[in-house]
């Protein structure tokens, strides 16, 4: 492969959306950011400096790292932010990938406007398992809210409330051009009006095509789809639309926002100003329809072929159940008064432990040997308590602050079954593990069964992953081997519940071979 070099200077740029001009933190003033474009085995090296009041770090979703931890970017997980003025070179290989992933800010609420695509292509000369596209266009979506996102979750995370609902869905950081009002997060179904999607990819991973109106994508998910013109309609826009699935308690408004596809005709046909164009909209899911969300997500299979197998585990070294969910801690604003149900704080937690960022980069800490006051290695591998996490839940037992982490041997095959707690009530919660892909072997409603569910596991063709939707109310079960040494990340990809500490962090012990260990930091690597 060869070395892609990027600059990335983070600065503050006036944006107008939604009628109302506001100074956002940017990379080289674009918004969205700038796309990285690789190959499968080259090397990525981007230097990013630091121009605004703000800490920053900037995390690239979905790439492996392997070996590469230091260039993760999660603050205080594997690095201290960059600080004003300052800079940091991250310097990565892009491994048996393949697809589209994205880059975004890693610290606190910036990723709301610091984010931007990443195509990865496969090796020269290597073809893809399906018909050569005739050209790449990344869609991003994203939400925009008029008040600075700083604020919001300041405002949110003091007084124990939610957050304000964002203003406006985006595509490509624009709220569309007949947008008017506005809407909560979650997951999004996405539709183009006349054309057919096929399904080559997901996660920069290819999965068995299929065919289909509508996409369903959950934040921190990226898919690649193919896309055809159904039928020939001269004189025609065409619409596409994206509104959330949404199945929570928490208020969400279920409006949509939109772009427009148009086709440049060559110069014989094209139309003159006179003609008139007609605007061709899809048909969307109701928004809550959850029969279409698990349809969607179990055609997703991955491709399984011999240029492309799945590494499927097939055994297990280390087990873990993990609640996750929202949950109610007593009040404790200084003034008294809280915004959650009952003057309670809203908390959230993974089996019961509201992780809490440590001073310093965990990362630091487990290479030196200095985990004594940063954190500790503990992360119960079960939940403290047992009950019917879907039916009629018992009184929420405050959730404990801790910064406890799981660790793994080098190479251990790890299972880990996510499980919805509906204590708050039943919410679809989008996890993200970093440096790694895991495969998603099963995934159901109520409470999971050890002694049933297992046995329907997919061990053959699971879809591999970095970021899978545990159903609202449900569970899902997935694998990975723990082959990638350093301190990864695992959290909720909605920025409001990883605030309230829907989070944790794996360690993973060094192998014993020298081509299994993490390498020294690099010389520039930001300090607390
Ligand atoms: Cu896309 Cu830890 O994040
Ligand atoms: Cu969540």
């Amino acid at each position: 492969g060869v070395t892609r070099h990027y600059k990335f200077n983070i600065e503050m740029q006036n944006v107008t959306r939604l009628c109302q001009s506001k100074s956002i933190v940017t990379v080289n003033g674009q918004f969205p950011g700038p796309t990285i474009t690789a190959r499968e085995g080259d090397r990525v090296v981007v230097k990013v400096v630091n121009h605004v009041q703000y800490n920053v770090s900037i995390h690239w979703h979905g790439i492996r790292q392997l070996r590469s931890g230091w260039a993760d970017g999660p603050a205080y997980i594997t690095q201290c932010p960059i600080q004003t003025g300052q800079s940091y070179v991250y310097n990565f290989t892009v491994t048996a990938q393949r697809g589209t992933l994205f880059w975004h800010a890693h610290i606190s609420w910036l990723r709301v406007t610091l984010y931007g695509p990443i195509i990865v292509l496969p090796k020269k000369g290597v073809p893809y398992p399906f018909p050569q596209p005739y050209k790449e266009i990344p869609i991003i979506f994203g939400e925009w809210w008029k008040a600075d996102t700083e604020t919001v979750i300041n405002q949110a995370l003091q007084t124990g409330g939610a957050p304000n609902i964002s203003d406006a869905f985006t595509i490509n950081g624009l709220t569309g051009p007949f947008y008017n009002n506005c809407s909560a997060k979650d997951e999004l179904f996405f539709s183009i009006a006349n054309h057919t999607m096929t399904v080559v990819d997901a996660d920069a991973v290819y999965v068995k095509p299929f065919k289909t109106n509508i996409v369903l994508i959950t934040p921190g998910q990226t898919t690649n789809v193919l896309l055809k013109t159904k039928k020939h309609r001269p004189n025609t826009a065409f619409l596409m639309e994206a509104r959330p699935y949404a199945t929570g308690p928490a208020s969400f408004d279920n409006s949509t926002t939109a772009g427009i596809l148009e086709y440049h005709l060559s110069s014989n046909n094209a139309t003159n100003n006179n003609t008139k164009i007609a605007l061709l909209k899809p048909s969307l899911p109701k928004f809550n329809d959850t029969v279409f969300a698990t349809k969607f997500s179990k055609k997703l299979r991955s491709l399984a072929s011999s240029k492309f197998p799945a590494l499927v585990p097939q055994k297990v070294d280390r087990r873990f159940f993990f609640t996750v969910g929202l949950g109610l801690n007593p009040c404790s604003s200084p003034n008294k008064t809280c915004q959650g149900p009952n003057n309670t704080m809203l908390t959230a937690s993974i089996n019961n432990v509201s992780f809490v960022m440590p001073n310093t980069a965990l990362l630091q800490a487990h290479y030196s040997n200095q985990s004594k006051g940063v954190y500790t290695a503990d992360f119960p591998a079960n939940p403290p308590f047992k009950f019917n996490y879907t039916g009629n839940p018992p009184s929420n037992p405050a959730a404990a602050a801790g910064t406890r982490v799981a660790v793994l041997p080098f190479n251990a095959s790890v299972e880990v079954v996510l499980q919805d707690t509906s204590i708050v009530g039943a919410e679809s919660h989008p996890l993200h593990l970093h440096g790694y892909n895991f495969f998603v072997l099963g995934q159901g409603f109520e409470n999971f069964d050890p002694n049933k569910d297992p046995a329907k596991f997919n061990l053959v063709d699971p879809v591999e992953r970095n970021t899978v939707g545990v159903p609202s109310g449900g569970w899902v079960a997935i694998r990975f081997l723990a082959d990638n040494p350093g301190v990864w990340f695992m959290h909720c990809h909605l920025e409001v519940h990883t605030s309230w500490g829907l989070k944790m962090a794996w360690v993973v012990m060094d192998g014993i071979r020298r081509n299994q260990k993490l390498p020294p930091p690099p010389k520039d690597l930001p300090k607390c």
